[in-house]
């Protein structure tokens, strides 16, 4: 439904994306994740048609973004990094201007105002002046505005960024919910929110993808060792060394008092072993247990350590 080729956008000399391609299917809600400067807002001006790309396509729902802009901003609600609102109208008032711009008739309006006031819970607020509002509220008037028009597809970048956390907690149920019905592309910086919302996620970085996966999927492709938490009772000075004796340990890292995380080569499983060693030397074992890699792991590892790990 959403395919993009080749997509590159150059400010001037300054190359902001290069060579973007990804599809998203309908109903998908996928994350763009990147460090500040990636791309992210270039590549969802472009999908919205606030900016035409420099080269490469971007088609949606048949459409493409530089030829059809009208019929896709039919299709697309989108909320900028900065919501676009005017903070001397009342939320009501602003919301009906939305309606009327977006060419809903008069009779529509109201009732399209009606809706999305119902499904961002502006109910109580639609009489107030948007600049007195809560940054949380005025993210969803953000949002209202970006629904209005009853879109198939969201586009929100950062739209939890600056809000406090009971805010931030509000604004995600929120796309939660519209996830059930919308296609969305959610940018964020947030990893637990992009892990929480999304299904699938594509990390960018300095203009290029550095990889399109489900979460799981990116978390497994990337193992190449696994962790081991061992944790017990009595110390013992030579823990380190009987465990770096095994040839599939790579490393032994002291974590709290008494842990050791042990690095292995994949597939070691050298639970029992531990255990085998930990019971010979009366060690005492209070847990041992797998440790997974977080997806805060496979960020840095792409867009720190190994950015050409997944072209
Ligand atoms: N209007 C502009 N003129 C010149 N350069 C720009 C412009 N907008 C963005 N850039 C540059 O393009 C690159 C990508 O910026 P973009 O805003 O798309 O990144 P981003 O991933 O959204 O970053 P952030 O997380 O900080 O919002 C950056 O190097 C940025 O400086
Ligand atoms: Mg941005």
């Amino acid at each position: 439904m959403i395919e993009v080729k080749n997509l590159t956008k150059h400010y001037g000399p300054r190359r902001a994306i290069n060579n973007l391609t990804f599809q998203i299917e309908k109903g998908e809600v996928v994350g763009f994740l990147g460090p500040n400067g990636a791309g992210k807002s270039t590549t969802m001006n472009i999908l919205s048609c606030i900016l035409p790309a420099s080269s490469g396509t971007a088609i949606i729902q048949g459409h493409d973004t530089f030829e059809h802009s009208l019929e896709i901003r039919k299709i697309i609600g989108y909320l900028p990094e900065t919501p676009p609102l005017y903070p001397d109208m009342s939320v009501r008032d602003y919301l009906l201007f939305a309606a009327k711009i977006r060419g809903i008739s008069n009779k529509g309006c109201k009732s399209a105002v009606d809706r999305v006031i119902e499904k961002c819970s502006l109910k109580d607020v639609g009489h107030r002046i948007i600049e007195r509002l809560s940054k949380g509220y005025q993210q969803r008037v953000g949002l209202a505005q970006a629904m209005v028009h009853d879109p198939d597809i969201l586009i929100l970048d950062e739209p939890t960024i600056g809000l406090d956390p009971i805010q931030i907690i509000e604004i995600r149920k929120l796309i939660q919910q519209l996830a059930a019905s919308h296609t969305i592309i959610l940018s964020s910086h947030i990893l637990p929110e992009i892990t929480q919302i999304c299904k699938r996620v594509i990390i960018l970085n300095e203009g290029e993808i550095a990889a399109v996966d489900t979460l799981d999927g990116l978390t497994a492709s990337l193992r190449k060792s696994e962790r081991l938490s061992l944790t017990v009772r009595n110390g013992d000075s030579d823990i380190e060394e009987k465990l770096n004796s095994f040839e599939q340990v790579l490393s032994v890292l002291p974590g709290e008092k008494n842990q050791y995380i042990v690095e292995c080569e994949l597939s070691s499983n050298l639970q029992d072993e531990f255990a085998r060693l930990a019971l010979e030397n009366q060690w005492g074992i209070v847990e041992i247990k797998p440790i997974a890699m977080t997806l805060e792991d496979v960020f840095l590892k792409l867009t720190i350590e190994e950015k050409d790990v997944i072209a």
